[in-house]
């Protein structure tokens, strides 16, 4: 098919001959059914019979008749006032270019005025304005929600816009210039590459925790593991992620925080330094800036939607609260510990679990806190009872000693937070069972009584 199919007359006169066909095709059924019944007449049958059942020919009801005959004349005056048949244009000129264009004079006459008062002011007073906000959140809806979530928090590898941490920069002028233009971030991936097998992503992931600024992330990194890591990751990661590891706005995300625009876990982490990514913000320019009649721009929606993502975040100057990471349901995310560190979990059942790095006695430095429900418990009169466990690797003896010292360490504690001693029991150590080597039994349990 060609462009002439479109140009020339042939389907004008193609269509045109299908509509009279079937115009008088129809008045032709109409008029042909039109028989009326007469009192007295003898009603026809079609002429056959089944079982003595005939089917009797009588005409259509009136009112069938006469809502075909409106539906006649309505589509001869449609034909007549809009544009239908063949090339005729209709006695109106409709067309949908020009109802569109109406409607959007009509619009913008309307909006006019609201836009021009916003484009003159601050974003940070559009921000307060109620009217403002309401535009705002219909031009998120439109534009950004399907990324950025209905609730702006974002998800895997789309950020979230409520809270107070900026790959880009939080300012308005640094939120509306990526509306505007967009971003593209970029981080390689290193999996594969030479001097970068499995083992040293490890060890680099190791280290990248270790600079956490929360003991739950840096009680996952594994000392000798971390070592290793911050070798490669003062030669390649620094010029971008920093030393200290808090990156550097535009550039590289802090490593530091519990913000993770890829994930927390080891896996989540380890996973963005083999595979890298390349994140785009796409630029809504062409969406949300116009050129007015004289040349000059319209920016009063990219400043209303500026500054509706502005005051998502709230800007008090305080520290943001940060909250655990979640998963898509909600749940906070607890990564399994690592096989070498101290760290502290809170079973469902209340139960508060202490790790130990090997042949230590070091508990993890978050204790306090997850033993918070415990020393409320002890306060209410509850008994407080402590279990240990060790590994079956080495000396039985010795194992025994190390869990009870390290019963005794949880013990001083929970003294240390004010419990009366009296009240805690300190369960014999018992052995785990299965080959045991590993992080879940070395282990001291807490639970109330
Ligand atoms: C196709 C998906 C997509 C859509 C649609 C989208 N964004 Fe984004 N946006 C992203 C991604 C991906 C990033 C992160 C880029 C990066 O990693 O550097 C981002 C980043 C941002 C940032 C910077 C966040 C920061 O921490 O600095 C802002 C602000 C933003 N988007 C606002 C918007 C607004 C407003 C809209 C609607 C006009 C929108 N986005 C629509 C994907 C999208
Ligand atoms: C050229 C600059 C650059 C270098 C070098 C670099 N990164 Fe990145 N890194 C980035 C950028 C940019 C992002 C964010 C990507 C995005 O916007 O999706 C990132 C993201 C990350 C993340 C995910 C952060 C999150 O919030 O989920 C981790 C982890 C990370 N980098 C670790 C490393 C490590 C380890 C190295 C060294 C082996 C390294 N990076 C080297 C630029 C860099």
């Amino acid at each position: 098919m060609n462009t002439s199919d479109f140009t020339s007359n042939f389907w004008n006169i193609y269509t045109a001959a299908i509509l009279i066909a079937s115009f008088v095709g129809l008045v032709w059924l109409l008029v042909s059914q039109n028989k009326t019944k007469r009192t007295g007449d003898k009603v026809e049958t079609m002429g056959h019979e089944w079982d003595g059942i005939e089917e009797f020919n009588n005409p259509l009801p009136r009112w069938w008749f006469y809502l075909f005959v409106i539906t006649v004349v309505f589509g001869l005056a449609y034909l007549l006032l809009y544009p239908g048949f063949a090339s005729f244009k209709g006695i109106l000129g409709w067309t949908s270019h020009n109802q569109y264009d109406t409607e959007m004079v009509k619009a913008q006459e309307k909006f006019q005025p609201i836009y021009d008062k916003f484009a003159k002011q601050p974003i940070e007073v559009i921000a307060n304005d109620p009217e403002a906000k309401v535009i705002g959140q219909n031009l998120y809806n439109t534009y950004c929600i399907q990324c950025h979530g209905s609730d702006a928090k974002g998800a895997k590898g789309f950020p979230n816009l409520t809270d107070k941490d900026w790959l880009w920069g939080g300012k308005p002028s640094e939120i509306e210039y990526t509306i505007r233009h967009g971003q593209i971030g970029v981080m390689q991936p290193y999996g594969g590459l030479d001097p970068f097998p499995d083992e040293t992503v490890k060890d680099v992931a190791s280290y990248v925790l270790s600079l956490n600024e929360n003991e739950a992330f840096r009680s996952r990194s594994n000392p000798q593991s971390a070592a290793k890591g911050k070798v490669i990751y003062d030669q390649i990661c620094f010029t971008c992620h920093q030393a200290d590891g808090k990156g550097l706005q535009g550039l590289a995300p802090n490593l530091t925080d519990n913000v993770w625009l890829w994930g927390p876990t080891d896996k989540d982490i380890e996973n963005t330094i083999k595979h890298g990514h390349t994140n785009q913000m796409p630029a809504w320019e062409n969406f949300l800036v116009t050129k007015k009649a004289d040349g000059s721009e319209d920016t009063a929606k990219l400043r209303i939607l500026t500054a509706y993502i502005w005051g998502l975040s709230d800007h008090t100057g305080e520290a943001p609260e940060i909250l655990p990471y979640q998963d898509e349901n909600g749940n906070a995310v607890t990564d399994t510990p690592a096989d070498d560190a101290a760290s502290v979990t809170i079973g469902d059942d209340g139960v508060v679990k202490f790790y130990f790095a090997t042949g230590s006695t070091d508990i993890a430095a978050n204790a306090n806190d997850s033993l918070a429900a415990i020393v409320a418990g002890a306060g209410e009169g509850k008994k407080v009872v402590i279990s240990g466990f060790h590994d079956a690797t080495g000396d039985a003896a010795q194992n025994a000693e190390l869990a009870k010292n390290r019963a005794m360490a949880v013990q001083a504690a929970l003294v240390a937070l004010g419990v009366n001693e009296g009240s805690i029991e300190l369960k014999k150590p018992e052995s785990t069972e299965g080959d045991g080597s590993n992080a879940e039994a070395r282990r001291v349990e807490v639970a109330l009584q």
